[in-house]
């Protein structure tokens, strides 16, 4: 009740517009004339089908190892697992590493679906590509966008769930608390929040989508020396047509400030009772995070009433699998053993 009526206060003080979205185009060259050739990522990718879907992912390991499916965040890509997925591969696991909607190659099947970005959608699409690959049970791990997306799968459909790793512990939000505000130093660090609100966010994603995402990983990650072709790298994926809606839907829709995608209602209406994490879980906190504080796990220990074991890594910011590569293979080594 409270959430729809804030929701259309939000939407009548507010004009949504949209700026045309820019097809960029889609070369092994790097935005910056980076030779992308010069670095390795992860491929060759496979295709599936879901419903909504054609999901791009890169595979590896034993077919008949442990699965752990390994989710990214925003502004970020697959490669953020360039040294997690042999590794774990190398021991033993069945490693699926896909492209999130809007992402890379993973694209619509269908034109008109809703280009939701809200936190449901991240969930179901998990679900939706173990369907697709005939995989009735997997380990989730993630951190921003797809530790969110692994969270509400795990807190959802734990009987998919044989174990999660989430960076910053439990990320469904309490989207009843959607207008309460953070302290000052934290709302700062979220201004792109703010920024998708207005068509000035929407055409500076269109046309800095690259130098956007520099911003982020650099306040993100104050510590990580990331080149300009790690950069290049990712910014390359953001070349999807629907990257620029999916973003800014994501954004809005946390603030109440878009319709979300009746498809996933009831979904979202078990989200808003921030539903716990039962299935056995670890979670990772950066200490050199520069816009999510770590945290020794004790706020967040409420929502996992399963086994769970909170460590905070030293060195890492917030894209954790990339900056500390072993430290995120060994919390899915370990919550393998919970
Ligand atoms: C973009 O590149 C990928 C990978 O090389 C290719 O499969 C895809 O067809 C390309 N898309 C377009 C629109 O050229
Ligand atoms: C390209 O990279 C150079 C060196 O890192 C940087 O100075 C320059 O601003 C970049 N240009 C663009 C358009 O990103
Ligand atoms: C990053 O670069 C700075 C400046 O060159 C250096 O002092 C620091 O040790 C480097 N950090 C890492 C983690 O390599
Ligand atoms: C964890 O941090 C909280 C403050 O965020 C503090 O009150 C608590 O004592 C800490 N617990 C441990 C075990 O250090």
């Amino acid at each position: 009740m409270i959430l729809h009526r804030l929701f259309i206060v939000g939407l009548t003080g507010f004009v949504i517009a949209r700026s045309p979205i820019e097809v960029r185009s889609n070369t092994t060259e790097g935005v910056n004339g980076t030779n992308l050739d010069l670095i390795p990522r992860l491929e060759p990718l496979s295709y599936v089908k879901t419903d909504l879907l054609n999901i791009a992912y890169y595979e590896a390991g034993p077919p008949d190892g442990q699965v752990v499916i390994l989710l990214h965040g925003w502004p970020y890509d697959i490669n953020s697992y360039i040294d997690v997925a042999p590794d774990l591969a190398s021991d033993g696991f069945r490693v699926i590493v896909p492209y999130l909607r809007a992402y890379g190659p993973t694209t619509f099947v269908d034109p008109g679906t809703f280009r939701s970005g809200q936190q449901a959608a991240l969930g179901a699409d998990i679900i939706a590509l173990m369907d697709a690959l005939s995989i009735p049970k997997a380990i989730f791990a993630g951190y921003d966008w797809g530790g969110r997306g692994a969270c509400v799968a795990a807190a959802l459909w734990p009987e998919r769930c044989s174990g999660l790793v989430s960076v910053n512990s439990y990320l469904i939000q309490d989207l009843s608390i959607a207008w309460v505000p953070l302290v000052p130093a934290i709302e700062a660090g979220f201004w792109y929040f703010y920024y998708f609100l207005t068509p000035r966010g929407v055409a500076g994603l269109t046309e800095n989508f690259k130098e956007l995402a520099r911003v982020v990983w650099t306040k993100n990650s104050p510590v990580w020396n990331f080149t300009e072709s790690d950069l290049d790298r990712a910014a390359t994926t953001y070349n999807n047509p629907d990257y620029v809606d999916v973003v800014v839907h994501c954004y809005r829709v946390r603030l109440l400030y878009a319709p979300a995608d009746p498809r996933y209602a009831e979904l979202e209406a078990q989200l808003l009772l921030q539903p716990p994490i039962t299935v056995p879980a670890v979670t990772l906190d950066g200490l050199e995070d520069g816009n999510f504080p770590a945290t020794n796990g004790s706020s967040s220990a409420k929502y996992f009433t399963g086994p769970r074991v909170h460590h905070e890594v030293p060195g890492a910011g917030h894209n954790l699998p990339q900056e500390q590569p072993t430290a995120f293979a060994d919390a899915v080594r370990e919550v393998a053993t919970l």
